[in-house]
């Protein structure tokens, strides 16, 4: 077992160092002890879509040894051989690396997979998984290390905890560990409740609460970005920066998610977490050491110095909230949001809302973090744009032209990246200013294939690494947040605005920006507001 105080290199001076061993440690953990992953909800959306590709991907890497075994748990009847044939149609359809059926490759790691039908309430059932995952376990030399993930609904987060404990899951010698999917709970009460029940099973340090944005490459990078660079961190405060900007945008609409979509709406289906989750990486301070919970407790202070919208007065002010209507998409048409499958015909869920943060600390009191999130926008993409200061106008060759601030953008999806916006003299002009652009491109980089946010984070939760995983304080103040907004809403201040799909939501959004004298950038590739950079430069 790794202990911090086993090492005799505890000292301040050495603690960068000896973190990094212990993630080095904690890697060759994951391969020399091995892992068992019983994946409920095993014939799902997610696990196909991501978890089979990415423990795909971690095996290919070599980042998983041959100890490591996969009990696929799901209701429906499967024999073992259709539950690989369903794990190789989901790698050939959505892995980063392909195979095909004759691979030895393939075939060595179809082999690690076993399937298990039982309904997740049923008690007396837990024991049939415990002897298959004890046979696993001793048929890959795995020292009893057990990752439960829980692709279910929430609803059955406590009783599967309670089983799994019933059934004897959790006296194997090695680790046990839980991972659980959002939504957590629909507001503080009921995530409160739903915490309560795991923590009867799960300590805290063993609960992995995933939040897939925090498993985004560029996300992660956020912060090397910053605290790497002498050019930005001296200025990442509202000396410098005028405001900030989070885009989360969707060009889809619910598809077949209507039911649950209907009841949660953008606020916590997106804000709640992704949004704030991204507002807490972009304005923390560096933490002392590179330790799980000292990040964590940094984004904790953020999410407290948020400033709660407490009057329905102030929710209507600085939130805007808004609903798809039909609209034309890529020349195809799209229905509305209320003529959805499994929708309500009068619903009042937002597919759209945008607000003004505030985070009344030092750092940031007076910069405005403009946020937004919707479905059937014109692009797909997530991006923070950090707007600086405008230069004083009327002084030396910007007396008689407007200069435009300087931007720092993080492309975080689908486009990988980040570029910056300066501003220059016009080649041949008499020292008229243009902006220009320095545009590096990651996921434009041939050869680089970029891990998906699912293979970080269960390779992360496989060696004990919850740094991009959310702590239940941090969850409890976003929830506390979201809350207060949404009982605005429910109190009727906010109007709800009907957008047309495949527009950028509705004109208040853009009103909440013009008020302080700020407008929304364009997105990669949009033009929106009129603005025309030259074309970017590759370096
Ligand atoms: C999920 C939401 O958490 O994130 C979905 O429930 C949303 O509604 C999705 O579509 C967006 O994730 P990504 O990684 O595609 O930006």
């Amino acid at each position: 077992m790794l202990n911090w105080k086993d090492d005799e290199s505890y000292t301040n001076s050495n603690l960068h160092k000896r973190v990094m061993k212990m993630s080095e440690l904690k890697k060759e953990a994951v391969r020399s002890e091995g892992t068992v992953f019983v994946l409920f909800g095993a014939t799902g959306d997610l696990a196909s879509r991501k978890l089979y590709p990415a423990i795909y991907s971690l095996f290919r890497e070599g980042k998983l040894s041959d100890k490591f075994a996969v009990v696929g748990v799901a209701r429906r009847p499967k024999t073992c051989e259709q539950f690989r044939e369903d794990i190789f149609r989901s790698i050939q359809d959505f892995a980063r690396y392909k195979t095909s059926v004759d691979d030895p490759e393939w075939i060595r790691f179809a082999e690690h997979f076993e399937y298990l039908s039982l309904d997740t309430n049923d008690g007396p059932g837990y024991s049939r998984l415990n002897d298959v995952t004890t046979s696993l376990e001793s048929k890959f030399e795995i020292k009893g290390n057990r990752l439960f993930y829980l692709a279910l609904a929430p609803n059955l987060f406590g009783s599967v905890a309670h089983n799994l404990e019933v059934g004897g899951l959790l006296k194997s010698e090695g680790w046990h560990r839980l991972v659980i999917e959002k939504p957590f709970g629909f507001d503080l009460p009921s995530a409160t409740k739903l915490n309560e029940e795991i923590r009867q099973v799960f300590d805290e340090e063993e609960i992995y609460r995933i939040d897939h944005y925090l498993g985004k490459e560029m996300v992660q990078n956020i912060n090397v970005i910053r605290f790497s660079n002498a050019i930005f961190e001296p200025l990442w405060n509202n000396r410098h920066i005028a405001n900030i900007q989070i885009t989360l945008s969707e060009t889809v609409g619910v598809e077949d998610r209507g039911g649950y979509y209907d009841h949660s709406g953008a606020l916590r289906d997106m804000g709640q977490n992704h949004m704030l989750q991204m507002v807490a990486v972009v304005a923390m301070e560096a933490p002392s050491r590179v330790d799980p919970e000292d990040i964590r407790d940094e984004k904790v202070k953020v999410l407290k110095s948020l400033r709660g919208l407490h009057t329905n007065a102030e929710v209507k002010a600085d939130v805007v909230r808004g609903q798809y209507a039909e609209g034309v998409m890529n020349g195809e048409p799209k229905r509305a949001y209320r003529q959805e499958e499994n929708v309500d015909a009068d619903s009042q869920t937002e597919t759209y809302f945008a607000a003004k943060l505030s985070v009344d600390n030092f750092r940031w009191a007076g910069v405005p973090f403009y946020v937004r999130t919707g479905k059937r926008l014109p692009a797909k993409t997530t991006e923070v744009v950090v707007e600086f200061k405008k230069i004083p106008d009327h002084v030396y060759l910007a007396k008689n032209q407007a200069v435009l601030p300087n931007l720092l953008v993080f492309r975080i999806s689908p486009l990988e990246g980040i570029y910056i916006k300066i501003n220059a003299m016009q080649p041949g002009s008499e020292g008229t200013i243009i902006p220009i652009a320095m545009d590096f491109c990651q996921s434009c980089q041939i050869g680089i294939n970029t891990p998906e946010a699912y293979e970080r984070l269960l390779f992360d939760a496989a060696r004990g690494d919850s740094t991009h995983f959310t702590r239940w304080d941090e969850v409890a103040l976003a929830w506390q947040f979201v809350d207060s907004i949404a009982s605005g809403w429910a109190n009727n201040s906010n109007e709800l605005h009907s957008y047309p799909s495949g527009t950028w939501g509705p004109q208040e959004a853009t009103d909440l920006l013009a008020r302080d004298g700020f407008h929304w950038w364009p997105v990669s590739g949009q033009e929106e507001s009129g603005v025309t950079w030259v074309e970017a430069t590759q370096t």
